[in-house]
C-alpha cells in the first residue's frame, strides 16, 4: 500500500511537472514564433486586386504591411533622429513639454498602463503627443483632441517641429490612402471615408516612443502592456528592434503571442476598436504588446481617427436582418477620452476633460 501510494505520489508529481513544463514550453514556444503578415502594395493601380488582399488580412488579424507607401527614407531617418534628440535631453526639460489637457506633449515613463490586470507599473517607455491642428478661426478650435501642440524649444532642437510636421503630414496621406482600400473592401465607395465628418477632419495623433529596459512578463514588466488600439488605422513606423507582439486570439485559454518582425522599407499597420466597431467586428482590432530584450528601442505610432463628432456605427453593408448591429453608436471625441484617461496617469497640470 505504501510503496504504491508513493508511487501514485511520484506519478502525479511527475504528471504535473510535466503539465507545467508544457504549459510553459507552450507559452515560449509561441513566444518565439513569427507572425507572416500580408504585405500590402500601395503603389499597386488595382485598388480591387489590394482590397481583396487587405480585406483577407482584416479578417485574419487587421495587421499588415504596407510597401510603396511613398514615405522617403530619408524623411523617415530624420524623423527618428530627432526623436532620439529629443529624448536626450535632460529630464527637466522634458518635463517643461509635459503632455497637456488637449493630449499634446510628454509623457514620462510608467504614464500609461493599458493592462493593469497584468501590469505591475506603467509602460516601460516614454512618449511625445503631436496631434492635429485646426486654424483659431475654426469653431472646432477648442475641441480636445484639436487645437495647437506643444513644442521643445527651437533654440535647444532646431528644425524638430519642421521634422515632426512633415512626418504628420505624410503619415496622413498614407492612411487616407489605406482608408479607401478599406472602405472597398468593405464594399463601400472609395471616398466612404472622405467626407468632413470622417478623415475629412480627423483626429490624427503622432506620436514618438523610447523604450529601455528588459520586459519581465512573469513579473508584470512590459515596454508596453497589451491592448488593442483606441482609433480607426495606426501606423507603426520602428528602428527595426524586434519587440512587438500579437495575440489574434484574446479568449484562447493560453495566449499564444506572435513577433511582427520589422522589414526594411515596409510599415507596420493595424485596426483600431473604431473599425472593429464598425464593421460590426467582422474587421479585427487585434491584442498587441512591446516586450524589450534589454536592448534600446524607438518607434513612431500614428494613429488616425475620424472628426470629433463622427458617431460610429455599424456600417450600411456590415449589417443585415441576419446581422444585426453588435455594437452601440459612439461618439468619437468621447470615446477617445474614455480611452485616454483609462490608461494614462494624471498629472496636476491635466485638466478634467468634459
Ligand atoms: C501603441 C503601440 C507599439 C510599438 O503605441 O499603441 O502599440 O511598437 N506601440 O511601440
Ligand atoms: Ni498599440
Amino acid at each position: 500500500m505504501e510503496g504504491s501510494k508513493g508511487k501514485d505520489i511520484l506519478v502525479n508529481n511527475s504528471n504535473k511537472e510535466m503539465s507545467e513544463m508544457q504549459t510553459k514550453n507552450q507559452v515560449e514556444d509561441s513566444i518565439i514564433q513569427e507572425s507572416l503578415l500580408t504585405c500590402i502594395d500601395l503603389a499597386n493601380s488595382d485598388l480591387h486586386q489590394s482590397a481583396l488582399l487587405l480585406k483577407k488580412a482584416c479578417l485574419d488579424s487587421g495587421f499588415f504591411y504596407v510597401i510603396n507607401h511613398g514615405i522617403r527614407k530619408e524623411v523617415m531617418d530624420k524623423t527618428f533622429e530627432q526623436s532620439k534628440k529629443f529624448f536626450a535631453l535632460p529630464l527637466e526639460d522634458k518635463m517643461k513639454v509635459l503632455k497637456n489637457e488637449k493630449h499634446r506633449g510628454y509623457t514620462p515613463l510608467y504614464d500609461q498602463i493599458p493592462d493593469p490586470e497584468n501590469q505591475v507599473q506603467g509602460d516601460h517607455k516614454e512618449g511625445y503627443y503631436i496631434g492635429s491642428e485646426v486654424p483659431r478661426d475654426d469653431p472646432q478650435w477648442d475641441r480636445p483632441f484639436y487645437g495647437p501642440n506643444t513644442w521643445p524649444n527651437p533654440d535647444v532642437l532646431p528644425g524638430w517641429r519642421e521634422t515632426m510636421e512633415e512626418y504628420h503630414q505624410e503619415a496622413l496621406r498614407v492612411c487616407k490612402a489605406i482608408a479607401k482600400l478599406l472602405a472597398l473592401s468593405l464594399d463601400l465607395d472609395a471616398d466612404y471615408f472622405d467626407s468632413p465628418e470622417m478623415l475629412g477632419k480627423p483626429i490624427s495623433t503622432l506620436r514618438l516612443l523610447h523604450y529601455e529596459g528588459k520586459s519581465d512578463p512573469s513579473k508584470g514588466i512590459y515596454g508596453t502592456g497589451a491592448h488593442s488600439d483606441y482609433g480607426m488605422i495606426t501606423l507603426l513606423a520602428t528602428d527595426g528592434v524586434m519587440g512587438l507582439q500579437i495575440c489574434k486570439d484574446r479568449n484562447a485559454k493560453i495566449q499564444k503571442w506572435e513577433y511582427v518582425p520589422s522589414i526594411e522599407g515596409a510599415i507596420v499597420v493595424n485596426l483600431g476598436d473604431m473599425m472593429e466597431r464598425w464593421s460590426n467586428g467582422l474587421f479585427r482590432s487585434t491584442l498587441h504588446r512591446v516586450i524589450l530584450n534589454g536592448q534600446t528601442r524607438y518607434s513612431i505610432p500614428f494613429f488616425v481617427e475620424p472628426n470629433h463628432d463622427c458617431i460610429i456605427e455599424c456600417l450600411p453593408t456590415c449589417q443585415s436582418e441576419k446581422n444585426l448591429p453588435k455594437y452601440p453608436a459612439i461618439k468619437c471625441s468621447a470615446y477617445l477620452t474614455q480611452r485616454y484617461e483609462e490608461s494614462h496617469l494624471k498629472f496636476s497640470s491635466y485638466k478634467k476633460q468634459t
